[in-house]
């Protein structure tokens, strides 16, 4: 699918982003392990959350939808099933990662495989410290990528510090851990987001976090809870950077989730210049979630490197749009876990931006950027089959001269299926 954009007038009204997406996949899957019957209101109803709930289904546990709610009966962690035929996890790395954790430690056989891009994703970082539990498992390349083969059997808790900050691992150790025998224990480099850590807390799991150190004691049975899931930044984001561009915006984002290991994005665009106030805040859960008033402002250059990395990950795409604009040189560093997401993203948005004008280098690790604010023009780009890829290059569209031509604006749907609309409700 092809989406054409021209110049926008300012972003102005009131939104909700789409909900939350590392939030909806835990809810589903810790849900699924507690037994009795869970509610999930707000669950993300797209692509890859919805491979989430289609393994879940597949291992046995009953989940109905009513309008934007879940509900989840299982029989609890114990319940689960063999799957009668190869789990299908789609675009979504957070699927796979987390279901092969959890299935490392049930007794049975499964097989895990996605899309062209998810297969050609590296799955060593999850499957080596699973061994080192005791697991059995087997991909393609040594184990390196998928299709991934588990057998399960009853792991041991090990003590491991993470090369990489990751989520994904980190719960996919949590879940293997959860009736592992004896302790696991997880230092992270840098922090990444800590969702499974709240969900598992609020659901009477024994698990504690010491700075970088997070320790789960195995044993206790999961509680059936009800969750609200919070709007995600990750897609707020492009209404965030949008709204900041387009001289005249004022918008209003409600109900997002601004937990710490997730708000570095809005940290970075305020030391830009940017002009975005946080009110309402609340607790949800263990989940942070405030309203945003974003206002249009003259941003400036940065420099975004070390530990704010891993909590603005997914925005870098955006991210590197807002530089593009902004008075003078930005630099990114240290992102190299940009390179293995659903495409490369550093080679994508480099490649992209650079159809349009803006002056961006590639390093191994980032980019740098001479930015300024009237450097874009309209081209043909495309999304590389990434979401976030296709949303941030829409919001360059609305800062461009003349028309841009976007391939592959269906990708959308991994995240943020309403997208295309909201964003022609908000630019009118
Ligand atoms: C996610 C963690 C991040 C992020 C991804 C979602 C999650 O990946 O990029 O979009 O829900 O746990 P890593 O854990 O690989 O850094």
């Amino acid at each position: 699918m092809q989406k054409v954009i021209k110049r926008s007038g300012p972003l102005k009204g009131e939104i909700t982003a789409a909900a939350d997406k590392s939030i909806s996949h835990r809810a589903v899957i810790f849900s699924s392990l507690a037994r009795g019957e869970s509610i999930i209101r707000n669950f993300l109803q797209a692509a890859d959350t919805l491979s989430s709930c289609s393994c879940m289904r597949q291992l046995g546990v009953n989940i109905t939808r009513d309008g934007s709610n879940l509900k989840i009966n299982s029989q609890g962690l114990n319940g689960l099933k063999e799957a009668p035929d190869v789990l299908d996890c789609g675009n979504s790395g957070t699927t796979m990662r987390l279901m092969t954790g959890l299935l490392a430690a049930r007794p049975f056989f499964t097989v895990l495989s996605g899309d062209e891009s998810l297969n050609g994703r590296p799955m060593k970082r999850v499957t080596q410290p699973l061994q080192a539990m005791g697991a059995k498992i087997w991909g393609r390349k040594e184990g390196a990528y998928p299709p991934l083969a588990v057998k399960g059997k009853e792991l041991e808790g090990i003590k491991y510090s993470m090369p990489v900050a990751s989520a994904q691992v980190k719960s996919a150790l949590l879940l293997a851990g959860l009736n592992a025998r004896g302790d696991t224990v997880i230092i992270e480099p840098e922090r990444s987001r800590d969702h499974s850590e709240n969900m598992l807390a609020a659901m009477g799991a024994d698990i504690e976090v010491n700075g970088h150190e997070i320790r789960l004691k195995p044993g206790r049975d999961l509680q059936a809870t009800e969750f609200l899931v919070p709007g995600d930044i990750s897609s707020a984001a492009f209404f965030i950077v949008g709204a900041s561009l387009v001289s005249g915006s004022e918008l209003l984002l409600k109900d997002i989730g601004i937990n710490f290991t997730r708000s570095g994005i809005i940290e970075v665009l305020i030391n830009m210049g940017g002009n975005i106030k946080i009110e309402n805040r609340r607790n949800i859960g263990g989940e942070e979630i405030a309203d945003l008033v974003v206002k249009s402002a003259e941003l400036h250059g940065t420099r975004v490197e070390g530990d704010i990395i891993p909590r603005l990950i997914d925005e870098i795409p955006i991210l590197a749009v807002a530089m593009a604009l902004a008075k003078g040189e930005s630099i990114v560093s240290g992102a190299s876990e940009l390179r293995v997401k659903e495409t490369d993203r550093i080679a994508a948005i480099c490649s992209e931006l650079g159809k349009m004008g803006v002056k961006i280098q590639e390093s191994e690790d980032g980019f740098s950027i001479q930015g300024s604010p009237d450097c874009l023009t309209g081209n043909k780009v495309k999304s590389h089959g990434d979401h976030r890829i296709a949303m941030s290059l829409a919001i360059a569209a609305l800062c461009a001269e003349g028309e841009t031509t976007i391939d592959g604006a269906e990708a959308v749907s991994i995240s943020f299926p309403e997208y295309w609309e909201l964003l022609e409700k908000t630019c009118r």
